[in-house]
């Protein structure tokens, strides 16, 4: 239970943004906003209905210095990489992609009869993990430990801690916490943070109400960033609410950033576009699946 419970103090409500071969998506945050979320890096949200919106997917592309988390809730994305790695990603599928030294896959959206919805989040890698040995971990919805609090919250753990539950996803350099949380009409939820860590929360579904302090509830769609104290409470609106809660250790470490290339140094940008363009990006064909 937190004491000194962290309010909001920036928002962020998406911006649409056109990416891959043409998928229509909500970017929440991103370059602009380097380093407010350190560790984090970018978060995009997609969802339509409309198969016009996704099906042009995101055909063979490089990543370097970062880690890509893909999170389905709703629909199912076929992917390939350059380590052998193929499947699906659906429902409740979380993807933890370390790209390290250099990854080439495709991330391909497939007709869904409802909906196509989903995160992708950017974690950066520290400076003596970013030419690491990529690795790929594809975790399946039942995976997932789901805790129900006395107040009726279900929390989905995807990485970190909920009380004495750990999620799945470990080992990640930046100690990174990744909740799902559904609450009932006006359900309570409280969640002791690191400190040190950043943090924040995307509203899925509803609104939550992030304390006195924080203006008004995070709307439906909306990113807020919060300030400093030692966890988050939230209370949900009257039609209750879904959101996921992020925090990460801070790297404090210089950003340079092009396409889906991060690293430290401009040169070392200068150096990955030279390896793309002379065949040498990729260092890593084998399959390696960590556990
Ligand atoms: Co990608």
């Amino acid at each position: 239970m937190p004491e000194h419970p962290r309010s909001v103090t920036r928002r962020f409500p998406g911006v649409s943004t056109l990416e891959g071969a043409g998928v229509r998506l909500r970017r929440s945050f991103g370059n602009a906003e380097v380093p407010l979320f350190d560790p984090f890096l970018l978060l995009d949200h997609f969802g339509s209905a409309n198969p016009e919106d996704y099906l042009a997917g995101f055909p063979w592309h490089p990543h370097r210095g970062i880690e890509t988390v893909t999170y389905m809730l709703d629909g199912r994305v076929e992917h390939e990489d350059s380590l052998g790695n193929a499947g699906a990603i659906e429902a409740g599928d979380v993807q933890w992609m370390t790209a390290g030294s250099g990854i080439v896959h495709q991330e391909m959206p497939k007709r869904s009869e409802t909906a196509l919805r989903g995160f992708q989040l950017w974690v950066n890698l520290p400076a003596e993990r970013k030419m690491t040995t990529p690795a790929y971990r594809g975790l399946s919805a039942g995976e997932f430990p789901v805790e129900t609090t006395d107040d009726g919250a279900r929390v989905r753990v995807v990485a970190g801690w909920f009380g004495t539950v750990e999620g799945p996803v470990r080992g990640i350099s930046v100690d990174p916490s990744y909740l799902d949380i559904t609450l009932p009409p006006g359900g309570r939820f409280d969640q002791a943070l690191p400190e040190g860590h950043n943090v924040f929360a995307h509203t899925i579904d509803g609104e939550v109400d992030f304390g006195p302090l924080s203006g008004a509830p995070a709307r439906r769609g909306e990113t807020v960033l919060f300030g400093s104290g030692d966890g988050v409470r939230a209370v949900a609106g009257p039609a209750g609410a879904r959101f996921l809660l992020v925090a990460g250790r801070p790297l404090g470490e210089p950003v340079a950033w092009y396409g889906p290339i991060v690293m430290n140094r401009k040169e070392e940008l200068s150096e990955a576009l030279r390896e793309l363009r002379n065949g040498t990006f990729v260092k890593e064909t084998r399959p390696i699946v960590e556990e």
